[in-house]
Parts: structure tokens; sequence; C-alpha cells
């Protein structure tokens, strides 16, 4: 993907969450785009090599900064933005679990960290403030496909707190003329997404388990479908978010490829390729879980010229030949 308003100039992006998986990746996409990377990131479930990736990859050019910090802090919210162009607002306690189990840190670091970011951004005049959002925000509503407008009510407290995020986000740029672009990320993977923590998601799972030769649990049933995203998808939206012109202000996308598979489907391809041949154990469905995941494309397709490059099929087969590379 090329994106011509970024050949003649650098801009400085302010990415937090770089240490993380999706963070990484924007970062990585930005330098070799000749652009300058702020990274924010308190490295609580975020990878220092991660940054050590960036830090390389930017090189003699000098055009990285990291700021270890808390986006609960005010002040480490103030240094990150000043003069900054663009925010790509990533930081976040990921996991509908963790929310479950711990609902008061997953709402100070993903609504309050949120309104602290926006805040600071807005004070230093930002061009754009995108920030991740998530299809959990669509809750309980059970029509397919996902279209914005048409939301549920929330199951956990990180949906909660993302619907919050959406919410604040329009009312900074109604209030204080603050342009910002909600991201709605439909179950993002692809390299460098962790595999280790205890929240790790779906694919990560399962390529750890398979690798080490145990048996993976399916949650419910298996027939649970997800539009699952490819990261560079998400790269794409990000940086595109940031360009887009004034009608995309004050709004949320649905970031996705518009296709679901189901958790059976994902767990035979993935067996395939790492070439292993073990049965997955089923267990009882996860509380805040939603059963069926599906966007419709169309409004961030329309309003940003987002058009996802890579899609399941290809984006799994980048991925477990990362893993196993990295892992393997
Ligand atoms: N991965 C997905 O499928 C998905 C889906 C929907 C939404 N999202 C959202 O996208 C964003 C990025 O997700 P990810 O998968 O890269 O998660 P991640 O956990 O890999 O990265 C999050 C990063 O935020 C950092 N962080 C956490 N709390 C912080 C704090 N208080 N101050 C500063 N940094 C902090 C972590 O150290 C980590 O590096 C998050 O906002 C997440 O909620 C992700």
């Amino acid at each position: 993907m090329n994106y011509p308003e970024l050949q003649d100039d650098s801009y400085r992006f302010l990415v937090t969450g770089a240490a993380g998986f999706i963070g990484v990746n924007i970062s990585l996409k930005l330098i070799e785009l000749g652009q300058f990377v702020v990274a924010l990131d308190d490295l609580s479930t975020g990878k220092q090599e991660n940054i050590d990736k960036i830090a390389a990859a930017a090189g003699y050019t000098g055009r990285f900064r990291f700021i270890k910090g808390d986006i609960r802090d005010r002040a480490v919210c103030m240094e990150a933005t000043n003069g900054v162009d663009y925010v790509l607002h990533q930081a976040a306690l990921g996991s509908v679990p963790r929310s479950i189990a711990d609902p008061i840190t997953s709402t100070e670091v993903n609504l309050m960290g949120t309104v602290n970011m926006l805040t600071a951004a807005k004070e230093h005049k930002v061009k754009k403030f995108v920030y991740a959002s998530s299809s959990s925000v669509y809750g309980d509503a059970p029509a397919l496909p996902k279209i914005e407008g048409n939301e549920g009510t929330t199951l956990s407290p990180y949906a909660t707190g993302k619907l919050g995020d959406e919410l604040f986000a329009a009312n900074y740029h109604r209030v204080y003329g603050l342009p910002t672009v909600g991201l709605r990320y439909f179950n993002i993977f692809g390299p460098m997404q962790d595999t280790e923590s205890a929240y790790a998601a779906v694919i990560p799972i399962f390529v750890r388990e398979l690798l080490a030769g145990r048996a993976p649990t399916i949650n419910g049933d298996g027939e649970t479908s997800r539009d699952f995203t490819f990261v560079d998808n998400a790269v794409q939206a990000n940086i595109k978010a940031a360009l887009s012109g004034d009608k995309s202000s004050g709004k949320s996308f649905n970031i996705a490829c518009g296709r679901r598979a189901t958790l059976n489907e994902l767990y035979q391809k993935i067996a395939l390729l790492l070439g292993k041949d073990i049965t997955p154990v089923y267990a009882t469905e996860r509380p805040g879980d939603v059963r069926h995941s599906l966007a419709d494309i169309s409004l961030a397709r329309d309003l940003m010229g987002y058009a996802p490059e890579i899609d399941f099929e290809k984006g799994l087969e980048l991925s477990i030949q990362w893993y196993k590379d990295a892992l393997g």
C-alpha cells in the first residue's frame, strides 16, 4: 500500500501501546515510510523487544523516541503528545476475561487512559486522534453483518470501556473540535502477537499449544465465528484514518475483512499449516463472548478508502510462517 501524502513529508506520529502487538506493527510500517515515531508504553503487557525492533528499524535516522510511561498519568500524556502531528492510540489492557476478572484496572486504563490521551491531544492540537476501539461494542446485537449504528448492549467491562472511549472521542470532536477516528478492530492477528499471556488471543493459543504438541481447548462447540483480520489491514486503517479528511472525524469504523470463519475451521487450517494432527478439547463457552461476528466494512471503505489487502488464508500463512521462525 502506498501513501502518496507521506512520500515527501515526515510527520511525527505518537503510537501508544507500541510495545504491544498492533502498536509494533504500526510503528515498523511508519518507520519504513520514513516517518518519526514517538512510542509510549508502560511495558505492562507489551515487550521491550518490540521497542528494540522499532529502534533498530529507525537505526541511524534517529526518527524514533521511546517514552516508558503510563497513560493513566496525565503528565506523561502531555509530554508524549507535545509536537506530535498524529496520535495512533493503541494502549489498553486487552481481553474480555481480564476485564471481567479486574474491571477497575481495565476501566482505569481503557477508559480514563483514553480520556487523558484525548485531553492531551486536544491541548496540543494534533491533526488527528486515531484510537483502537473494538468489535465488542456491538455486544448482544444479533444481526449480521455488524453495521456502525446498530450496536446492542455491551457484555463486559472491556466492551463498555471501548464504547465509553467512542462516546468521549465523539464528544471531544463536537465540544473541542478535536478530529477523532475510532477503529473497531475485529479479531486482529499476525506476527508478534503474544502467545504467552494468560489472556492470549485464540490464534496464538492454538499455535502455542500445537507447537508444544498439546491439544488446544476450544471454548464452546467450535461453531462460534469471527471476522479474523490480518494485522497489516489494521495498520493500513490507522494510516488511512490519520490521513483521512474531516468526513471521518467524530466517527467509528469497522476494521475487518468482511468474511467470517468458525473456530473449527480456524483450528483445522492452523493444524494443517503446522503439520499437526491433534484433536482439540472442547470446553464451556466463555462469559462475555459473542456467538458470531462479521463486519460490514463499507463505511471505512467509503469515508477513508480502507481496503483490506491480505485475506484470512494468506494472513494465516504469513502468521504461521512467522511463528515457526520465532518459536518453532
Ligand atoms: N488484537 C485484537 O484482536 C484487538 C481487537 C479489538 C481491539 N483491540 C485493541 O487494539 C489495541 C491494541 O491491541 P493489541 O492486541 O496490540 O494489545 P497488546 O496487549 O499487544 O498491546 C497493548 C499495549 O498497551 C500497553 N499498555 C497497557 N496498559 C498501558 C498503560 N496504562 N499505559 C501505557 N501503555 C499501556 C501494553 O504494555 C501493550 O504494549 C488495544 O486497545 C486493544 O484493546 C485489539
